[in-house]
């Protein structure tokens, strides 16, 4: 075998010919992704309407803004709609044109990727692993230096698999706003939280013009190959700004379609929460009594475990799990995680038995 490449975490097709296992053998535990797949109802009613695609989609998507007013209890008029939340991220930070960012750390690398092309000048604070990566918000707005314009955070973050309370993000957003702070917080993965209302910043959105709450359905909802992302503001701005800068039917007909489909899927979104919350209060014990690892309160769909054996890498981890089919994500190209970390969400539970019997194997448990 030639040299070990360096892999991220959604390189699926290199890392399956690099270890010649068909892909559709790989349970995909660094995906973030819902086990249970797309909705059979979503599945059907797709593949009953396919002809959809002969046609543009609605160019205001009047009809898919009512669904997501709906699902989240805010007005249409405060809703964007785009391909995929990256490229809301993508947009809101051209808009911000940011001379100095300040970035919730470590958290998932697109923030500053977009971050760099505006040329600003960004800084990061960092969770601290001696609070569990739980942040503690007055040393946070302390942290703030002088001419910061724009947070981003992430909520629950990836990969720490942390959350911040509502009435936590209610006093960050008070002293950003007095200091003229635009304030972005990804949700990507809140429908998986065990009590929405008290982490979600959506309810603020209608109080702070200064704060943009980016959802999508790739995670929860399964639908990666969608692209189907959406922004929450009250920000007129943001909103003037897409009208002029964002390229018409960006999202196309299908990904609206389904989109306004799983967000009606009440039973689907039952099924996958009751899975996901069962499996990780399961997983979190489990690893809690497990020696040699140290893990962190989960809130998403993934967990965050700290490999404290000595000699033990999270790179030796990955290449025993992977070797038994299981695509578990190395946490070594995260900035600021210091040791051996090892990231994997929440898949069906005998995959999950799996990966704890191989991690036990390991780690000589
Ligand atoms: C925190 C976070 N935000 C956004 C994305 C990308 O989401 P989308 O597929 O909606 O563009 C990811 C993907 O891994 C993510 O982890």
């Amino acid at each position: 075998m030639e040299k070990k490449p360096e892999f991220h975490g959604s390189d699926l097709e290199k890392i399956a010919e690099y270890y010649q296992i068909p892909p559709e053998e790989i349970i995909k535990f660094g995906a973030n992704v819902n086990p249970l797949g797309i909705s059979e109802k979503v599945k059907e009613q797709l593949s009953a309407n396919l002809d959809i695609i002969s046609n543009y989609p609605d160019r205001s998507y009047t009809s898919l803004k009512r669904t997501i007013s709906e699902y989240c209890g805010v007005s249409p008029s405060c809703i964007a709609v785009g391909n995929g939340s990256t490229e809301l991220i993508s947009l809101l930070i051209k808009q911000r044109q940011s001379k100095k960012a300040l970035v919730l750390g470590p958290t998932y690398s697109e923030y500053e990727h977009e971050l760099h092309l505006t040329g600003g000048e960004i800084y990061e604070y960092n969770l601290k692993e001696c609070e569990d990566f739980c942040l503690n918000t007055r040393d946070f707005l302390d942290s703030i230096e002088s001419g910061t314009d724009l947070i981003i955070l992430c909520n629950p973050n990836n990969p720490t698999s942390s959350a911040i309370r509502q009435v936590e993000l209610k006093k960050l957003l008070s002293e950003a706003k007095k200091l003229n702070i635009f304030v972005m917080i990804d949700e990507t993965y809140i429908e998986f939280v065990p009590d929405i209302s008290e982490i979600t910043a959506v309810p603020l959105t209608a109080q702070y013009d200064n704060l943009i709450v980016i959802r999508g359905v790739s995670k929860f909802f399964a639908a990666p190959g969608l692209r189907f992302g959406y922004g929450i503001t009250c920000s007129r701005e943001f909103l003037q700004f897409l009208l002029i800068h964002q390229n018409p039917w960006s999202l196309n007909s299908i990904g609206a379609f389904a989109g306004e489909l799983m967000l009606k899927d009440h039973e689907y979104i039952q099924k996958t929460r009751q899975l996901i919350c069962q499996e990780r209060d399961r997983l979190f014990h489990l690893l809690q009594n497990m020696s040699g690892v140290k893990v962190y309160k989960p809130y998403g769909n993934f967990i965050l475990v700290r490999l404290m054996k000595t000699g033990i890498t999270s790179s030796d981890l990955f290449e025993a799990a992977i070797k038994e089919k299981m695509m578990i994500r190395d946490c070594s190209s995260f900035q600021a995680l210091e040791g051996e970390y090892i990231r994997f969400c929440i898949m069906l539970p005998e995959d999950n038995d799996r990966l704890m019997r191989c991690l036990a194997a390991q780690l000589g448990t």
